[in-house]
């Protein structure tokens, strides 16, 4: 390869790599800013509880109890079904980012590993179109819900059969 073309491609791996870097270090949390060692990145929580609860917990699983009424009847509905079981299942993971800062870890984390196990679970009873298991499974994460609340005297109850 002559002089000037293994410039050139020298030229093009260095812009690579400033084009490489620049994205990473855009939104900024845990990642490699230029110049400093690499940081592992690890998970960060950003928005308050409340707003999962709302956002994510709430709005699916009201979305859940009316696609689960009655029996869906195309695979849409199927479909978008157990992409709200596996929303609340993720937020169970967010939810285990977020233990109380003073007592009650413990008890938190083991409700949060609850959530994401039996939306799962439902998403998988979902995925089989299994009707009668997918209304128990959901029952069963509501159940969740509300054992969580008790435990941190959060007055809220949810049910997803009597919901508008
Ligand atoms: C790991 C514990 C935990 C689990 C599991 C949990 N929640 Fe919550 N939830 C809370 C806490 C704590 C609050 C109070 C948050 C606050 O007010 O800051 C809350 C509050 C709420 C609220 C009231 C929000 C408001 O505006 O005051 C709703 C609605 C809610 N949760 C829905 C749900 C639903 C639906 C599920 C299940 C799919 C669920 N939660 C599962 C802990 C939990």
């Amino acid at each position: 390869m002559s002089r000037v073309r293994l410039g050139a491609a020298l030229g093009l791996v260095g812009t690579a790599f400033l084009c490489v870097s620049f994205a990473q270090s855009q939104p900024g949390r845990g990642v490699t800013i230029q110049g400093k060692q690499p940081q592992a990145a690890t998970p960060e929580p950003i928005a308050e509880t409340k707003l999962l609860m709302n956002g994510l917990a709430a709005a699916n699983l009201r979305g859940l109890g009316k696609l689960l009424r009655e029996k869906p009847t195309d695979a849409e509905a199927w479909a978008f079904a157990r992409g709200q079981s596996l929303i609340i299942a993720e937020t169970g993971n967010l939810l285990l980012m977020r233990p109380p800062r003073t007592a009650g870890q413990e008890l938190w984390l083991g409700h949060a590993a609850d959530l994401r196990d039996s939306a799962d679970k439902l998403a998988r009873a979902v995925a089989a179109k299994d009707y009668p298991k997918a209304r128990a499974n959901l029952a069963s994460l509501a159940n969740v819900c509300n054992r969580c609340h008790q435990a941190f005297q959060v007055p809220n109850r949810v049910d997803p059969f009597t919901e508008e």
